[in-house]
């Protein structure tokens, strides 16, 4: 039975949202599973886990898709609609969606990824030489920022020392507001970086090695092969996701560790301990906080009557928050079991990263709690002010007792 719906205001990327979102989705979801907000033209926000997940495995009535289709204007994943960069395979649906991933997918096994750890270590441990002498880093400039960047660019088969240009064009991109300068600059950049991009494709398709591109490069497709604009996207994707979300998931976990110093003996030396704690701050901070769809035809959700083409917020930040599922949501509970969170996302577009962004987590964080075990958070921790696609941080500046560089461990 649908009843009239509720109007609230909800605006993820507001001021009012960063300072709290818990707050927001407790209210929220306190009200009604699903509502619908005025902002950015209006959309429907989801605050509950079972209305979040179904639509999320809904492709068909919840689409993913930039562009006209079927009479409709679909405006991909984020809200406000981001007119110029279009994102393979995040943008598509099924059945086009399975081909694409089916062609990602040998760079992102549990195989693959644990092949690159010893990589990983190496990355992260030559973060910290740069620091370890001084007693002094910023964690998120200096570590978080740095290793996942690095490490997206390795798997992707870009040049290494790059990566400041990348990850400052894409930490930009969602540490800004839409329409701000800041968010400017960085989309500018990311143009940038497709021109270099777009060199590395050409390259690939005469020298094949063992990485993304030419994975995408050497694809076929039900018989053909991606063209260079498919494979730019799908770089583009895999650069976006890969670089400012482990770096805020990364960050998060280290500011709770200021708070909970008992933690960290147990996390340095145990690996299970480790990973339950890594889904742990995956639930409790959403680093994606949640993805948008276009509604397909008119139905019901949570008692809302929906109809063919509304926007709506999968918001998988309040389902994670959703004492239906879990018990006292609004705390870490490091060693949390089960834990079906939504951080990675639900159904076909679940993020083909975790296993790596798992890795890089129990690398970074392994490495701070050996080298500087006694760390502690300094004055100008700095949050982004929008936290809508990532809850991120600009600045996380920590002290501890200076140590020795170990340089190279190969
Ligand atoms: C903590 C780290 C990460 C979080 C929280 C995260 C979150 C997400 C979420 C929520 C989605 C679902 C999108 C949707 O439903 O529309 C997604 C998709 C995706 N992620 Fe991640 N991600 C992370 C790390 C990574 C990494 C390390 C990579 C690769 C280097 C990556 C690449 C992708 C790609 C390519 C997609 C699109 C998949 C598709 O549309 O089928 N992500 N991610």
């Amino acid at each position: 039975m649908t009843t009239d719906p509720p109007v609230v205001e909800f605006d993820h990327l507001s001021p009012r949202y960063a300072a709290d979102p818990h707050e927001v989705n407790r209210s929220l979801r306190a009200r009604c599973p699903v509502a619908w907000t005025e902002a950015h033209d209006g959309f429907w926000v989801t605050s509950a886990y079972a209305e979040t997940f179904a639509a999320g495995r809904d492709a068909a009535t919840f689409s993913s898709r930039k562009g006209r289709h079927g009479g409709l204007d679909h405006t991909g994943v984020v809200i406000p609609a981001e007119p110029t960069l279009g994102l393979l395979p995040v943008e598509v649906d099924p059945p086009e969606l399975r081909a694409y991933r089916r062609v990602m997918n040998p760079a992102f096994t549990p195989k693959a990824v644990a092949e690159l750890v010893p990589d990983f270590e190496r990355l992260a441990a030559w973060c910290v030489d740069r620091v370890i002498e001084t007693g002094e880093i910023d964690f998120v400039e200096d570590l978080a920022s740095p290793v996942p960047a690095m490490v997206t660019l390795l798997i992707v088969g870009l040049p290494l020392e790059d990566w400041e240009r990348y990850a400052r064009a894409f930490h930009g991109l969602v540490a800004h507001a839409p329409g701000t300068p800041g968010h400017d600059e960085a989309l500018a950049l990311i143009h940038a970086i497709a021109a270099a991009v777009g060199d590395e494709i050409a390259d690939r398709r005469e020298n094949p090695r063992d990485d993304l591109l030419t994975l995408l490069t050497q694809a076929d497709i039900d018989g053909r092969g991606l063209t260079d604009d498919e494979v730019a996207s799908i770089v583009t994707t895999t650069l976006g996701g890969g670089i400012d979300t482990t770096t805020a998931l990364i960050a998060s976990a280290l500011v709770h560790l200021d708070q909970h110093p008992e933690l960290r003996a147990r996390l340095a030396d145990d690996e299970t301990y480790m990973s339950a704690f890594c889904e742990e701050m995956l639930r409790y901070t959403s680093p994606v906080q949640g993805f948008a769809r276009t509604v397909t035809a008119d139905t019901e959700l949570g008692g809302c009557p929906l109809r063919r083409g509304d926007r709506i917020f999968l918001s998988w930040a309040a389902a994670n928050h959703d004492p239906e599922v879990f018990e006292r949501p609004e705390e870490v509970v490091p060693d949390r079991s089960p834990n079906r969170h939504t951080g990675f996302g639900v159904g076909q577009h679940r993020c083909i990263g975790a296993n790596l962004a798992r890795a890089e987590f129990a690398v970074v964080v392994r490495e701070v709690l050996r080298r500087m075990p006694d760390y502690r958070l300094a004055d100008g921790a700095e949050r982004y002010s929008n936290i809508g696609t990532v809850n991120g941080w600009h600045r996380l500046p920590a002290r501890f007792t200076p140590g020795r560089p170990v340089g190279s461990r190969s």
